[in-house]
């Protein structure tokens, strides 16, 4: 089963040789007259009622015909436009397959436009698959996803944000309550500690906080450079060990297999939380669920969360004039050859589109991932196949292009006639790639394109082709 993305590909799996190309070009029949009962309602369970359902985080339930028929306008224009579900990738460019994808397929699309093209027809309700039950509390991705309930949770204090305010920046630290020996990390969630919360809570990041006479806490980030001091746009972001950042619409950090991230009794979270007021006075925090490696098993590859920057002059070369769409750039060279293993970009309300690309040391370009379609709303992470994840030599440029929208044009937009600069209010502008990395020493690295069709950069695996069709 090499590389096709099957959580979430309902669908996907029965479709031929077409699948290994672009997990969601499938080939399967679109229905001639879609009914809601039976074409439409399993695909809403299946990719949009975890968020669409009541109490969760989206507008309005999408559970039954009678709540679903009055928005089939906003659903059509929402699917095809890929915007719903929330997952803005380019599909003609960089890695296309995910552990965590959760877009529709083509057909999927066709199914939905074609429902409301013809009227939107509720069908035989008999043929209606049984409801979903609804979530009641604030729940794990990662429990709902099938990896067990964390072993370690980590909370952070509550903050109460009045109706109006200003955004705060709540930056309490905690204990790692519970954890008595060194211990591997295999996946991180941060969620909001309760349901409210989602309303407040911009993004929150956990830093692990080290003691600064560990060996360790001077290997962190080795692989980049940006530990050139304050205006190094970096060491802006890079500056202490993150365990994970998450932000509106971000689930979790599963790390790829055989790679963690090592923590140590003694060592604290300090949380980093950017709270937005809503006109209703809220109280919340964050909690950061911890999925570990059993005990005695160290995984092969330490994994760390790097901010490439888009910011080449760092802060001050961030400067978007009124009405205008702009672009930034930022240059990283990997000092150690290196695995990424997902994409976040990470903007605020004018950030438009974003694209990384390698600069190899023989001069060639590859692009590894490309959003298009970035909206603030959704700091979607999307964390790469266990084969797809691309491989540089050291000495690779990493080149993050940042386009901004700072025009009416964008939905986001509180003010086009401002003048936006760096900073941390959401109103500022800011333009970095989370991307989760390891390194690996000469020969690993040469084991490693050994093992993956011989070539640095995004792997091409033939025998993907070969082994869908198959199925
Ligand atoms: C990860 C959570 C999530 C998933 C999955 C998701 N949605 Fe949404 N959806 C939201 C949220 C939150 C909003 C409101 C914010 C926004 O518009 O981005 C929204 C907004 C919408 C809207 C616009 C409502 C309006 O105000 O006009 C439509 C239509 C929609 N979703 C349809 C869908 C459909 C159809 C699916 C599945 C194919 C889906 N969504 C999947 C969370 C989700």
């Amino acid at each position: 089963m090499f590389g096709i993305t099957l959580r979430g590909g309902v669908g996907t799996l029965a479709v031929g040789a077409f699948v290994a190309l672009n997990a969601n070009s499938a080939s399967a029949e679109v229905p001639k007259t879609p009914t809601f009962s039976k074409d439409i309602a399993p695909i809403f369970q299946a990719k949009c009622q975890n968020c669409h359902e009541p109490g969760s985080i989206a507008p309005m339930s999408l559970r039954t015909f009678q709540e679903a028929r009055p928005w089939a306008r906003s659903i059509k224009s929402r699917v095809e436009s890929r915007q719903m579900p929330p997952w803005h990738i380019d599909r003609s460019v960089g890695v296309q397959h995910f552990k965590n994808d959760m877009s529709l397929s083509d057909e999927q699309v066709e199914t939905i436009v074609r429902w409301v093209d013809q009227g939107a027809a509720q069908g035989n309700p008999a043929d209606m698959p049984p409801l979903k039950p609804v979530a009641t509390s604030l729940f794990w991705q990662g429990e709902r996803d099938g990896y067990g309930a964390p072993d370690l949770i980590v909370k952070s204090p509550e903050y109460t944000m009045p109706a109006v305010s200003q955004d705060q920046w709540w930056r309490p630290a905690v204990d790692i309550e519970g954890l008595t020996e060194p211990r591997w990390v295999k996946m991180v969630e941060i969620r909001p500690s309760n349901i409210n919360g989602r309303k407040i809570l911009h993004h929150s990041i956990a830093h692990v906080v080290m003691d600064p006479n560990d060996v360790d806490a001077d290997s962190v980030n080795r692989g980049i450079g940006g530990r050139g001091g304050d205006d190094d746009p970096a060491a802006l972001v890079n500056a202490r060990p993150s365990l994970m950042e998450w932000a509106i619409g971000k689930g979790y950090d599963r790390y790829m297999d055989g790679t963690g991230k090592l923590i140590k009794p003694g060592q604290r979270i300090s949380w980093d939380q950017h709270v937005h007021a809503v006109g209703e006075a809220v109280t919340a925090g964050s909690e950061l669920g911890i999925w570990l490696y059993p005990k005695g098993q160290e995984p092969k590859y330490r994994s760390y969360l790097v901010g490439f920057t888009g910011l080449k002059e760092g802060a001050i070369g961030l400067d978007i004039p009124p009405n205008t769409i702009a672009h930034t750039e930022g240059f990283t060279v990997l000092k150690e050859n290196t695995v990424i293993t997902n994409f976040q970009p990470h903007f605020h309300l004018r950030g438009k589109a974003m694209t990384v690309e390698a600069i190899f040391p023989d001069g060639r370009t590859e692009v590894v991932s490309h959003v298009d379609n970035f909206n603030f709303n959704w700091m979607t992470n999307y964390i790469y196949a266990e084969n797809q994840a691309p491989v540089f030599p050291k000495g690779t440029i990493i080149h993050v292009i940042a386009f901004y929208d700072n025009t009416k044009a964008n939905k986001n937009n509180p003010d086009p006639e401002q003048w936006v600069g760096y900073g941390d209010r959401t109103v500022d502008e800011m333009a970095h790639a989370w991307m989760n990395v390891f390194y690996l020493n000469d020969a690993e690295y040469q084991e490693w394109l050994a093992k993956r069709g011989g070539k640095p950069g995004i792997p091409v695996m033939p025998s993907n082709t070969q082994q869908q069709q198959q199925q």
